[in-house]
């Protein structure tokens, strides 16, 4: 079977300008809150990213019209979608299709999805959405690896639900299932993330009534009918944030633009504690790479605390930091599987359950290694950049789930990449390298 991957010849510095997308965790849960609303929703800085396309995808089939006007604005007009079986093979890949229960239950009263795909970080159960579903008055089941919902008399109720555990996902998708229902809603110990914000700031956009997003209570009013509008997804901290770190890691000098800087102070202030120049602008950050970087330790934690979305391209920066830096995983219960790639290239990095310990080593070595999920092949994405000799990443197909023309950008930034096919598995010399 073909495989696609990446070949990095590592070494030189990044250096120059990029601009940032869209954010993708706004993004995915926008297009399925398009659902919500009767008449066109024009979005605009959506991210090319193969989770937006699938997302599109899904609720083209539900009946909804999707047009791009250009590269990254999108229209959607859910005027006349209907409740029906869905690409239910879509739904599997993406962490993101959750949000069709409450946008789908919000709509239609009743919805039917897959247990969401994404990253394997360990389990990653979804009862707090369902908790919130069912106190707005839905019945929710599993079966044969269906996600059942619908509401008890058709339609869905405002109610109080406290977050056992804070998720973006389950706030999220309560605030979808209760933009439409009647009366009051709260949602307590709420995610605070800004892509939180966006997707409240998108539906009131519309004609929602969502108060207190960005805090940890959000009260949503429920109003009879959203209405058509336009609206632009906010930068994707993590996006901006692996460049930060590809440009300190590769000791070069870039210019990352359209970005939100108070979003990226937590990646900032750790990157200055390895010893790296980060220099704030309105819209832009100026990243400097340090000749020596010194450890630091990194805990991951719900915004506005470091996020795990950012932890293994840190990571990868901290092999080649001198002294031994402690990493903690504060969110999930398996997110250093990444961390035997990086042994393949001459890392000292060793995991104990959450707590991952790297002493820093002079230079990493280019290796064939995988991409094990998005943000990890990422990390290996900087890893390859800094490395001595070649890298090959497969399994890359998890990066472009997330990166917007991650070669391309980098590429511009003199970053010697390319994205090849692999003709066979036994016939590893041949590449086809693909253009652009
Ligand atoms: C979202 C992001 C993901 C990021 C994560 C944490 C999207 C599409 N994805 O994922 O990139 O890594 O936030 O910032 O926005 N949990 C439960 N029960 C639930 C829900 C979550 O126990 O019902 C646990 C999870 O297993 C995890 C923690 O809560 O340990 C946080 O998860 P959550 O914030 O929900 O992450 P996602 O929404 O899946």
């Amino acid at each position: 079977m073909e495989r696609y991957g990446y070949v990095i010849n590592g070494g030189t510095p990044l250096k120059g300008e990029v601009v940032i997308s869209g954010a993708k965790n706004a993004a995915v849960a926008m297009i399925p809150a398009a659902l919500l609303v009767d008449g066109v929703c024009r979005i605009e800085n959506m991210p090319h990213i193969s989770d937006t396309d699938m997302l599109l995808t899904i609720v083209s089939e539900l009946g909804a019209k999707v047009r791009f006007v250009n590269r990254s604005t999108v229209d959607i007009d859910c005027t006349h979608v209907s409740f029906r079986d869905t690409p239910f093979d879509l739904m599997r890949k993406i962490r993101a299709s959750y949000y069709l229960i409450g946008a789908m239950l919000g709509r239609f009263g009743v919805s039917k999805t897959t247990m969401p795909g994404g990253c394997n970080f360990g389990e990653r159960p979804i009862d707090q959405h369902i908790k919130g579903m069912e106190a707005l008055g839905a019945d929710v089941s599993i079966q044969h690896g269906f996600v059942y919902a619908s509401a008890r008399d058709g339609k869905m109720h405002g109610s109080k639900v406290y977050l056992d555990k804070v998720s973006v996902g389950a706030t999220i998708n309560i605030i979808l299932a209760a933009v439409l229902a009647s009366g009051r809603t709260i949602i307590e110990n709420a995610a605070r993330e800004p892509h939180i914000v966006d997707l409240a700031n998108f539906l009131n956009s519309m004609g929602a009534d969502v108060r207190g997003a960005g805090t940890d209570t959000i009260k949503i009013y429920g109003v009879e009918k959203l209405h058509g509008g336009t609206y632009a997804v906010i930068p994707d901290q993590i996006e901006a944030g692996t460049y930060m770190v590809a440009a300190a890691a590769t000791g070069g000098e870039v210019l990352i633009k359209n970005v939100i800087p108070k979003h990226l102070e937590c990646i900032s202030d750790k990157l200055r504690e390895t010893g790296t120049i980060v220099q704030k602008y309105e819209d832009a950050v100026l990243v400097k790479g340090a000749s020596n970087l010194h450890k630091t330790n990194v805990k991951t934690m719900p915004y506005p605390g470091f996020p795990t979305d950012m932890q293994p391209q840190m990571a990868v920066l901290l092999t080649m930091a001198s002294g031994t830096s402690v990493i903690t995983e504060g969110i999930y219960d398996n997110r250093f599987k990444y961390a035997q790639e990086l042994l393949k290239m001459g890392a000292d990095i060793h995991v104990e359950g959450k707590v991952c310990i790297i002493s820093g080593v002079k230079t990493l070595t280019g290796a064939p290694v995988m991409a094990c999920d998005l943000r990890a092949g990422a990390a290996m994405v900087i890893a390859g950049l800094c490395a001595e000799g070649e890298t090959v990443i497969e399994d890359v197909h998890y990066i472009e789930r997330g990166y917007e023309d991650f070669v391309g950008k980098l590429k511009r930034l003199g970053a010697d990449i390319s994205a090849v096919w692999f003709p066979d598995r036994d016939d590893a010399p041949a590449r086809i390298t693909i253009a652009g």
